[in-house]
């Protein structure tokens, strides 16, 4: 006698769902914000100007590698193309880190490929082939871009420390708290990476002989339980804090500070 149960057909359903709630409204929110970021943050990275207002560096120049840099936030003078721009350059390391993070991928899936658009709601593609294959099979990257986001972390930080140096004095300005804010943000969406808990503890097995790496595990799942958030507190602010030191540098608005 055969005990294995035979696999029960799908629910015959015509129509594409049987949701009677605005099941929509979630993904094209997404999609709008998602659409408004990367055009202006292209925008921004070709711009090549007004990215700087001392002390404050745009999140989206950092770190400033070309011969374009102000010599007070230059990590190096490289010559190249006018084209290339310093935001340009570095755009790549965390482009990767965002586009493949797990929940940009489900946001993005569901809001420009309706793959699926919501919970319960049929999709328009006939054929799923996952992220086995080329071109998603690059999605595993992930945990290779999440060093680099550690490293981008790191020089974020260090822009909003900088951001107390009023020429050589110290003080503290509206741009100060934008961009301590920012790497706050940046460190609560890079720690929070479901890769980073599993660099944690997720392969270990005795939690009880691993206290410290079961600590750091516990501390990370917490920012995990609210990735979504801050992947969008983090995004939308890195927008923010560019926009308000390209105001400060163009005069249209006046930073106000206070140097002890
Ligand atoms: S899963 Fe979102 S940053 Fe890693």
């Amino acid at each position: 006698m055969s005990l294995v149960t035979p696999a029960r057909p799908r629910a015959d359903i015509e129509a594409r769902h049987l949701r009677k709630d605005r099941w929509w409204i979630q993904p094209l929110i997404i999609a709008v914000g998602f659409t408004a970021f990367v055009v202006y943050s292209t925008w921004a990275a070709f711009a090549d100007h007004d990215f700087f207002a001392d002390p404050y560096l745009s999140p989206f120049y950092s770190p400033c590698l070309t011969d374009g840099c102000p010599t007070d936030i230059a990590w190096a003078s490289w010559n190249l193309p006018n084209l290339l721009t310093p935001a340009l350059i570095i755009l790549i390391f965390p482009l990767s880190f965002r586009a493949t993070c797990y929940y940009y991928r489900k946001a993005y899936y569901r809001s420009f490929w309706l793959s699926p658009p919501a919970c319960a709601v049929g999709e328009p593609h006939g054929k799923y082939s996952g992220e086995t294959r080329f071109p998603l099979i690059f999605q595993n990257i992930h945990r290779y871009a999440w060093y680099a986001a550690l490293v981008f972390a790191g020089i974020l930080t260090w822009d909003a420390v900088i951001a107390f140096d009023f020429n050589g004095s110290f003080g503290v300005g509206v741009g100060t708290g934008v961009l301590v804010l920012n790497s706050l943000f940046i460190w609560g969406y890079t720690l929070g990476c479901h890769s980073c808990r599993h660099i944690t503890a997720g392969r270990i097995n005795n939690f009880s002989r691993h206290p410290v790496r079961y600590r750091l595990w516990g501390l990370v799942s917490r920012l995990n339980a609210k990735h979504m958030q801050w992947a969008w507190v983090s995004l939308v602010w890195v927008a923010l804090a560019d926009v308000y030191i390209r105001l400060v540098a163009t005069g249209t608005i006046h930073d106000y500070h206070h140097i002890f």
